[in-house]
């Protein structure tokens, strides 16, 4: 008899009828040094442990045991990048061997199990190294996007008090190389817990050397001069709830949260996302055009790929201008990639560089499969667009660096749908998805409200806030219990296919980056002019959205708005970073505020994206809003 593969809406149902048992049966695709018997540990609900008494190691997953199957001469990762014209080829044998020198210098720097290590590496080998190193050693990381400034690190070091500092002499970005080690040196000062090791990787053509900094209780090392004579370390077997790593992200105020990943689950979650969702395994190509500092990089560049026994491409350059449009196309040909990842942003900055992708032509991309988007809403104009100029599948998924895979997504893997135009696809199986009034009753197919999980959230998901399961549970569990609120909203159509529409909380997204307009708001309060002020996030054709300043100034204040907009400018740059791409101040009288004083941030957003909007009967005084209409529509 043929045994017929299960389809979604079966495998669906299993998933959701008895998670434990499904996600159990998945589990035997990993490696243990225990086995686990017990699925889900619901002791502590709302918090939930996945495999609680199960013992592995993820870096063995990610490495060893496809050397021990005999694939070490297989390629793991490639390093193409476009910004210096280099490309390095990494065997598993070979990153093998890389990981467990580095995790060897960890261990004679005295960091081991539990002690967290902050990384703040650009694209480059060594982020995969790093990572994989603490991992093997059970020590935490924290990898901080290079994008973000001295003060951002500083709130991460408070945070996380990590044992170690791993970074490079900088990044490269194609206007300018940025310079980390002033950063790194600057955060270490503001910080009030002590770093006492930082481990440089030297790149050439930057201004600042490690042999400038030390002095006070910080100690800076050369990672070459460390790796030189540092013995290869085992992999550690560490629980299944052992945290694997805390990746910071945005929330509504300006303190970032640390998303705690466990060991185990996530193991399962890339192993199982990898094989369903994606259709990646032994002999694929991926390669994830994001950032290893973000959740698409950490998943889809580093973990997920290695652990499925797959070849990732580690690509440092940008979709435009490194050095042209035509920068994926070359990557799929010359490393015949298969799976291709990146934001629709990128999508839509090639398509404004090059509208009918004339630069495609003479290209061989017969290798490409499929292509996914994730980060932010794929607007059906360049869903479209893509798929004609690509001619393969291009698969929308939606998640969040909380859940750390998709949560709604076409399986490729599994079977695959057909796709609609504006939606992420149907949910993915473990996650049981929602729409739900402000009450917390389900609404209607088609009926707009917040999109929820229903409890347990599938493995690999948020196991806690780091250090805080009171936050953890007041800002995911609280609002509506026995649900997972995602923060965003949309709709279920009545084939059970979901739309994402955007934010009910004050996160933007910025070209893919999540970030806090709470914490924008926060630095422009802080200039002695500013009485106060709102931070919007606007549409935006290539960004999606961009960050727009309305500010009231102090009595007295004497300063221009282009002058008060400069120094803005550079105060957000200077304590976010440039990544915040922050550009718009503009001065009003006064801000629209509910009689309670909420700033009414969505009625502004709504008029300055041109749509219609309600202004709400508690508004203190209406006339604020017909005078600020004229400041709404910045330019652009
Ligand atoms: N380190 C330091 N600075 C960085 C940085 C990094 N890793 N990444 C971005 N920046 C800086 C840029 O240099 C720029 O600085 P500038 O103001 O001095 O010019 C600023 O942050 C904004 O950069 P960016 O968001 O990249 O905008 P852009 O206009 O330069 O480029 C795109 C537009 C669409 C090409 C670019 O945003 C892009 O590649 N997006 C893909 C996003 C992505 O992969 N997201 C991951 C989520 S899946
Ligand atoms: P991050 O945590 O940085 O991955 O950002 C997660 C947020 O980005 C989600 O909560 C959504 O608001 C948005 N997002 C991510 N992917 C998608 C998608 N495919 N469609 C719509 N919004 C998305």
């Amino acid at each position: 008899m043929v045994r017929m593969a299960p389809t979604y809406a079966q495998t669906f149902a299993d998933a959701t009828s008895d998670p434990a048992a499904f996600w159990l049966d998945a589990a035997a695709s990993i490696d243990w040094d225990t086995e686990p018997v017990i699925g889900l540990d619901e002791s502590r609900a709302p918090i939930y442990a996945w495999y609680p008494d199960g013992v592995l190691n993820v870096c063995h997953n990610a490495l060893d045991r496809h050397v021990t199957a005999g694939r070490g001469a297989s390629t793991a990762l490639i390093y193409d990048s476009a910004v210096l014209g280099i490309q390095e080829t990494y065997s598993y044998a070979e990153l093998l061997e890389k990981v467990a020198r580095f995790a060897g210098v960890l261990l004679e720097r005295g960091i081991g199990l539990g002690d967290r290590v902050l990384i703040y590496l650009p694209m480059i080998p060594q982020a995969h190294i790093a990572m994989l190193a603490c991992a093997r050693i059970g020590a935490v990381h924290s990898v901080v996007f290079g994008g973000f400034a001295a003060k951002e690190l500083a709130a991460r070091i408070d945070d996380a008090t990590p044992s170690a500092i791993i970074t490079a002499s900088g990044g490269i970005e194609p206007s300018r190389r940025v310079e980390y080690l002033p950063a790194v040196n600057e955060a270490i000062e503001m910080a009030g817990h002590q770093v006492p090791t930082v481990i440089v990787t030297h790149r050439d053509g930057f201004n600042h050397q490690r042999s400038e900094y030390g002095g006070g209780d910080t100690t800076w090392y050369d990672w070459d001069d460390l790796a030189l004579h540092a013995a290869p370390a085992q992999a550690v077997p560490v629980p299944s709830t052992h945290p694997l790593y805390i990746l910071y992200t945005s929330g509504t105020t300006g303190s970032p949260k640390g998303v705690v990943r466990d060991s185990g689950g996530y193991a399962v979650a890339m192993d199982y996302s990898m094989r369903k969702v994606y259709d990646v395994g032994p002999g694929s190509t991926m390669l994830t055009a994001s950032d290893v500092g973000w959740v698409v990089g950490h998943s889809y560049i580093v973990y997920g790929p290695l652990i499925a026994g797959a070849t990732t491409v580690l690509y440092e350059g940008k979709p435009v201008g490194t050095p042209d449009a035509s920068a994926f196309w070359r990557l799929i040909e010359e490393h015949k990639v298969d799976t291709f990842f990146t934001a629709p942003t990128a999508l839509r900055a090639i398509r404004k560089a090059d509208p009918d992708a004339e630069l495609l032509a003479g290209r061989d991309i017969s290798s490409l499969k499929n292509f996914f988007v994730a980060g932010e809403r794929l607007d059906p104009d360049t869903y479209t667009w893509a798929g004609e100029k690509l001619g393969v599948p291009v698969v929308d998924n939606w998640w969040q660096t909380e859940t750390g895979w998709p949560i709604a997504s076409n399986c490729m893997g599994l079977q695959i749908l057909e796709l609609k135009a504006g939606s992420p696809t149907v949910p993915v199986p473990g996650y049981d998805v929602r729409i739900l009034d402000g009450f917390g009753d389900e609404v209607a197919a088609n009926e707009e409200g917040n999109i929820a999980i229903k409890l347990p959230l599938p493995p690999g998901t948020l196991a806690t806030l780091w250090g805080n399961d009171q936050r953890f549970i007041e800002t995911y569990l609280d609002q509506f219990p026995g649900y997972y609120t995602t923060g965003d909203s949309g709709f279920m159509d009545e084939d059970g296919y979901l739309f994402v529409m955007g934010r009910t909380d004050d996160v933007i997204n910025v070209s893919g980056h999540r970030l806090s307009t709470g914490a924008m708001e926060q630095v422009l309060g802080s200039h002695q002019a500013v009485a106060e002020c709102a931070v919007i996030g606007v549409a935006d054709a290539l960004k999606g959205q961009r960050p727009s300043g309305y500010v009231v100034l102090k009595t007295g204040a004497r300063i221009t708005e282009e002058e008060l907009g400069r120094e803005l400018v550079a105060l957000v740059r200077a304590h976010i970073g440039p990544v915040a791409d922050f550009r718009e101040v503009r001065v009003v009288q006064a801000l629209p505020k509910t009689r309670s004083g909420k700033i009414l941030r969505k009625t502004m957003r709504q008029i300055a994206d041109g749509k219609a909007y309600v202004v709400p009967s508690t508004i203190e005084d209406p006339q604020v809003i017909d005078e600020l209409i004229p400041f709404l529509a910045p330019p652009k």
